[in-house]
Parts: C-alpha cells; structure tokens; sequence
C-alpha cells in the first residue's frame, strides 16, 4: 500500500488487517477493498495475502465478509450488461464434477423454453471437466465470441457459451491461482465469492447453482455444501438476483462419460432422448428450477422441461446453437461420425458382485492423466480420450459385462489406467444403496 499521499488511517494498513483476522476479527467492505486493491496494485505481495487468506480459513469468514469480498472482485473488473436481451435471462453454473456435463443439455433446454442464456464458461482443470474443452471437441466451434456477437447470438438463438476474457473479474484469477497453491481454495466463503463475482459479472437476472457434493466435489460433506449454496443464494439476493442452488451427488460421475468428445456425445445422445438416468434426470430438475427462478411453478418447469426434451425442441435448439458458433452440426445426428475417436479402446470388467463406491475425484484425474485434462492451465488436451462409465453404485454385475471402457493414445496409457480401476471402482459382494441425486435445494421447491 502507498504511503506517498500522507497518512493512511492505520486500520486499512495490512499488517494491522492480517493481525485482526488472525484474532477472530471481522473485516468490513473498506478494509477488503483496501486490501485487495493494494493487491493487484502490487502494495500487498503474495505472502500478505495468503496469510490473511490462511487466517480467514481458520478463523472464518462471516457472510458479511463474503458478500463484501464478493463485490471488490466484480468491481476489479468489467461486467457484461446484458440489458438489451427481452428474455428472462438466466446462468446455471456447476460448482465442478466428473462427467458434469449438464450445461449441454440445459443450456438448449432454457433456450428452448424461451429464457435466454449467455453463458461465460471456463476450462478444465485438475479433476473437473470444463465446458469449453468439451465443446471444442465439436470440429469448427469456436468459443472466442466478442461481447456483441454473444449478445447477437444470444437475441437470435436463445444460447452463447463463450470462454470468459481475462478483463471479467480479474482479482479472482489472481486470488484463486495464490489460494491453489496456499491450501486456502475449499472454504465456503471463498468459494461463493469466487463464484458469485463471475456470476454477477456475468450479468444474468437469475442464477442457479449447482453445489457438487461427495468425493468428486470440493465439498465433500453435505452439510458444507448446503452452507456454500446457503451463502451463494445469500450473495446472489443481496444483489438483487434471482438465485437459487440445489445440492447433488458427486460420489460417483454424473454422466456416462468422463473427457471432451465422450461427453459431448453422451449430452447429444441425451437430448436425442437415447440415453436416461442421472444426467437426464439432473438436467431436467436443474431445468425445472431455473424456469422456477424466472417465474414458473417448480411441476410445471421441471414438467416442460421434459416435454421440450422428448419433443426433439432442445435437440433443435442444440443444432442451431452449434451451427451459430461454427461447428459441425452434423454432430447432432450421428455423433460419433464428426467426433474424434481413440486409436486405443479397451473394457475392463471387475468380475460379479454389486457396485459399492467410486472414488470420484481419482476418476476423474484419471481420465485426465489420459489426456482429456490438464495439470496445468498451459497444458494442451486430446479431445478424443477418456473413459466411459457403464456401471453406478448398486448395479449387481455378472462378471460378463465390463464396467469401464477406456479410450486412449496409446497402450501404455490404457494399461496404466486399467491397472489403477480396482482401487477407483470397488466392487464387492455386499449390497449397497445408490446415492440420492438432489440431497438439498435452496431458494428453489422442491422438483
Ligand atoms: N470454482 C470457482 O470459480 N471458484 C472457487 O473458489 C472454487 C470453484
């Protein structure tokens, strides 16, 4: 922090800041302003930061500390003013899974019912998927939209799903890459703030969150994913949006597949009405509550939502969606004919017993030690690896079905990856009960 124009009142010095957090103190709006302002001025270095990052961790961040954390990062920034939309306009951001791939099926869903949605999404990285890759996995889409072209889009087809410009929220890149390597990313302040400033930025009038829970979510437990959703819709509210969370599973991989081209496919196959269960399932409550947002009954939103999918409508909006950002539209029919493949396939089967666990989160660093992920936000991704998932918690297996199939670059990958599925998918003889889909929802009826 400058000095050079007098004296500062001493509270907003960050020694004095770093000390009351570390006591239990709680910081108000002027004094986090002060501090990451100071920040990304370079007056407060990293290892400022990050101890009053560690210290707010242990001590606690109060709600009120979040929202105002969260408003400093909007302010850090541009915002997308998407007032010339007529639509309700509308954002449903995951909190990040394995084989999440519902915004490919509720995006053309919400066109499809009328509401408009210009999504800002983000990459992969670490276990989780990231809709862009995904959606590059579809030759010629291209994500580069500027502004204008979003909102065109957007006015004409319903859906724009661009990659967010490095000016939206700035103090949230240079916060959250410090709190990665600080041990300071899982704490439900940080997080909703994270995630709201980019929401808010976003410029959508209703917001629904999808709080991930279980092993493949940074909220492991329940009760710490109901709190980040409780705070979101907090957050959300306090700035005159419609928000709304719902809680659900991540114990085991949403859909049934994890990497780029594999879960476009699987998305494709379930707007196409081919494929059912969990992902389906999800889409059409995440569907259902967004409509419930912008004003219609929980029944009849999640109701519509199914009627929009068996009718073909959302398949419709899809193909218009991608032909709008330049890719194949032949993807919508025949997948698997545009779609890159592996050269390598190989199933592997545990034997007979019954589906117990997965180790969720291991999945899915699997699937992107294959490729279908990054390590780093540098690394480079191969569209075309990863793994699909043929068996949930609770199957009863024969011993003459494979549970996993594995598509890699070549046979070291795929036997890697085969040796470590015993400890990732645990088969036993004991019985045991699937997960419920929605543990919790806030600010929204139930479906
Ligand atoms: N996703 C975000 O955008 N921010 C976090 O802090 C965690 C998940």
């Amino acid at each position: 922090m400058s000095t050079t124009s007098g004296e500062r009142p001493s509270m907003l010095e960050p020694p004095v800041l770093i000390a009351r957090k570390r006591d239990g103190h709680e910081l108000d709006a002027d004094q986090l302003r002060a501090l990451v302002g100071a920040y990304l001025a370079g007056d407060v270095d990293d290892a400022q930061m990050a101890a009053l990052l560690m210290a707010g961790v242990i001590r606690g961040f109060s709600h009120r500390e979040a929202v105002a954390l969260t408003d400093v990062l909007v302010a850090s920034g541009d915002t997308v003013d998407l007032s010339a939309l007529s639509g309700p306009t509308v954002d449903k951001h995951s909190t990040g899974g394995v084989g999440d791939t519902t915004t490919l099926v509720v995006g053309p869903l919400l066109a499809a019912a009328g509401a408009q949605v210009a999504k800002l999404s983000g990459r992969g990285l670490g276990h989780t998927g990231g809709t862009l890759d995904k959606l590059e996995a579809i030759p010629g889409f291209r994500v580069d939209l500027a502004p204008d072209q979003m909102r065109e889009q957007v006015m004409r087809v319903g859906l724009a799903v661009a990659a967010a410009t490095q000016d939206l929220v700035p103090a949230d890149k240079r916060l959250y890459a410090l709190r990665d390597v600080t041990a300071t990313v899982a704490d439900p302040a940080l997080i909703a703030s994270s995630v709201m400033s980019k929401k808010l930025a976003g410029g959508a009038e209703h917001i629904l969150l999808d709080v991930k829970t279980g092993d493949g979510a940074f909220m492991q437990e329940v009760d710490a994913a109901v709190e980040l959703a409780e705070l979101c819709v907090d957050i959300g509210e306090a700035r005159q949006r419609r928000t709304g969370a719902l809680v659900t599973d991540m114990s085991q991989p949403l859909g049934d597949g994890v990497g780029n081209a594999i879960e476009v496919a699987v998305a494709i196959e379930t707007l196409r009405g081919e494929r059912h269960g969990r992902l389906r399932e999800l889409c059409l409550e995440l569907t259902g509550a967004c409509l419930e947002l912008t004003g219609q009954t929980p029944a009849d939103g999640r109701t519509h939502a199914a009627e929009l999918l068996d009718s073909g409508a959302a398949l419709e909006k899809f193909r218009e969606f991608v032909e709008a950002q330049g890719g194949d539209t032949r993807v919508a029919d025949e997948p698997w004919d545009v779609l890159p493949t592996a050269p390598v396939i190989r199933d592997w089967n545990p034997g007979a017993g019954v589906v117990e666990a997965f180790a969720c989160r291991r999945l899915g660093e699997l699937a992107g030690s294959l490729g279908a992920g990054r390590q780093r936000a540098a690394d480079t991704i191969d569209p075309a690896v990863g793994l699909d998932v043929l068996v949930r918690v609770g199957d009863r297996l024969d011993g003459g079905q494979p549970a996993v199939r594995v598509h890699a670059a070549d046979e070291a990958g795929a036997e890697r990856v085969m040796a470590e599925l015993p400890e990732v998918v645990r088969v036993t003889d004991e019985g045991a009960t699937p997960p419920p889909l929605v543990h919790a929802r806030v600010g929204v009826a139930a479906g």
